[in-house]
C-alpha cells in the first residue's frame, strides 16, 4: 500500500513518522521546498530499521511519484500565526491547495484524498470541486482530532481514563466545532448527570481554544502531535478497510438536512474511503449549531469562489 503526504513539515513529517513506525504503507513525501522533503525522508528512513519496519520512504521531486496512491495526504499551505483565525488562512491556503489538487487528480486519479490543511472545511470543499472524485473518496481530517482533545480535557478534568469516555464533535473545524454532549459519556454517566452546566462550558471552551493555546505557546507553528495521530488514525481505517466510525468532514447531500458543504459529522471508513455517512439523533441546540456552522463554512467557500 502507498501513501503520499504532499507538504513536509510538521504534520506532514510527523504523519509520515507514525506511518513508518507502524509498517502500514510505503510513503512518498512531496514539498515545494524539495530539500526539506529530501532530508525528512531520509531521516526517517534512518529510523526504519531501529523501529523493525518494512516499508519504503522516499522524497519526490515530481509528482509523477505519487502515482499509484492509494491515499494522499494533503497538508502543505501554512499554518496558522499567533492571533491568526484559520479564516486568515482561506486565501493563501486556497492557492496553494488548489494547485496541489490538480496535480493529484493528474498523477493518482484513483487515490483518496485526505485533507488536512486549513481551513480545513473550505480545503476539504475545493478539493473535491476541483479532483472531481467521488464524494465519498475527498475525507477533512478535523473531527478525530477534536474529538481526540475533548476527551483529554475531560480525562484531565473528571480524572476519569481516556479509555471510559465516549465523545463526538461534529460542526466546522474551529471557534464553530459542535461536541454532542448529548452522546458524551465519562464511566457510562451522562456528563450531564456528572458536572454543573458551567463546568461543561469551561471544558467545551477549552477544547475549542486549545490549538489556539498551542499556536500561542510555539510561537512559531502550530499543533502536530495531535494533527498526525487523528490522520495517521484515519489513514489506518481506510487501508486496513476496518470500517471504524469516526467524525470527519465530507460532502453532504441531504444528510442532517444540509447540502453542498462539507462539515464534520460521523463517518464509517474503510477502503473505498467513506463507506457512510452516520445520522445520529441531534438535540435541537446541536442541531441548529450545525446548521450554523454550515451557514458560515458556506459563506466561506462563497468567499473562496470569488476569489479564484
Ligand atoms: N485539520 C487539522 O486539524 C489541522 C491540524 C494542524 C494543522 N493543520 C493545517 O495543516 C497545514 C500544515 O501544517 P504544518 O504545521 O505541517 O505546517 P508547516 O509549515 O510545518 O508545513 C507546511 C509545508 O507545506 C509546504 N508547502 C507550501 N506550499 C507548498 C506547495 N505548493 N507544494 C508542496 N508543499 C508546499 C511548506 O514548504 C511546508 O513544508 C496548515 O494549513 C495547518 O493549519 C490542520
Amino acid at each position: 500500500m502507498k501513501v503520499s503526504i504532499v507538504g513536509a513539515g510538521n504534520v506532514g513529517s510527523t504523519t509520515a513518522l507514525f506511518i513508518a513506525n507502524s509498517g502500514l504503507a510505503d510513503i512518498v513525501i512531496v514539498d515545494i521546498l524539495s530539500d526539506l522533503a529530501k532530508a525528512k525522508a531520509m531521516d526517517i528512513s534512518h529510523a526504519l530499521s531501529a523501529l523493525d519496519s518494512d516499508v519504503t520512504i522516499q522524497a519526490a521531486d515530481d509528482y509523477k511519484e505519487i502515482s499509484g496512491s492509494d491515499i494522499v495526504v494533503i497538508t502543505a499551505g501554512l499554518a496558522r500565526k499567533p492571533g491568526m483565525s484559520r479564516e486568515d488562512l482561506l486565501k493563501t491556503n486556497s492557492d496553494i491547495v488548489g494547485q496541489i489538487v490538480l496535480k493529484v487528480k493528474e498523477s493518482a486519479p484513483d487515490s483518496i484524498i485526505v485533507m488536512v490543511t486549513n481551513p480545513l472545511d473550505s480545503m476539504a470543499y475545493m478539493a473535491l470541486g476541483l479532483s472531481g472524485f467521488d464524494a465519498k473518496k475527498v475525507i477533512g481530517m478535523a473531527g478525530v482530532l477534536d474529538s481526540s482533545r475533548f476527551t483529554q480535557i475531560l480525562s484531565e478534568n473528571l480524572n476519569v481514563k481516556r479509555s471510559e469516555i465516549e465523545s463526538t464533535v461534529l460542526g466546522s473545524h474551529g471557534d464553530l466545532m459542535v461536541p454532542l454532549l448529548s452522546k458524551t459519556k465519562a464511566g457510562g454517566r451522562e456528563l450531564r448527570d456528572i458536572l454543573k452546566p458551567e463546568q461543561i462550558e469551561d471544558i467545551l471552551e477549552k477544547t475549542k481554544k486549545c490549538g489556539g493555546q498551542i499556536v500561542s505557546l510555539l510561537k512559531s507553528g502550530s499543533a502536530y502531535y495531535g494533527p498526525a495521530a487523528s490522520c495517521f488514525k484515519m489513514c489506518k481505517a481506510i487501508l486496513n478497510d476496518t470500517k471504524e466510525i469516526m467524525c470527519a468532514s465530507v460532502y453532504l447531500d441531504g444528510e442532517y438536512g444540509l447540502n453542498d458543504v462539507c462539515i464534520g459529522v460521523p463517518v464509517r471508513l474503510g477502503k473505498k474511503g467513506v463507506e457512510e455517512i452516520i445520522e445520529v439523533e441531534l438535540s435541537k441546540d446541536e442541531l441548529a449549531d450545525l446548521q450554523g456552522a454550515a451557514q458560515a463554512l458556506k459563506e466561506n467557500n462563497k468567499c473562496m469562489k470569488q476569489t479564484e
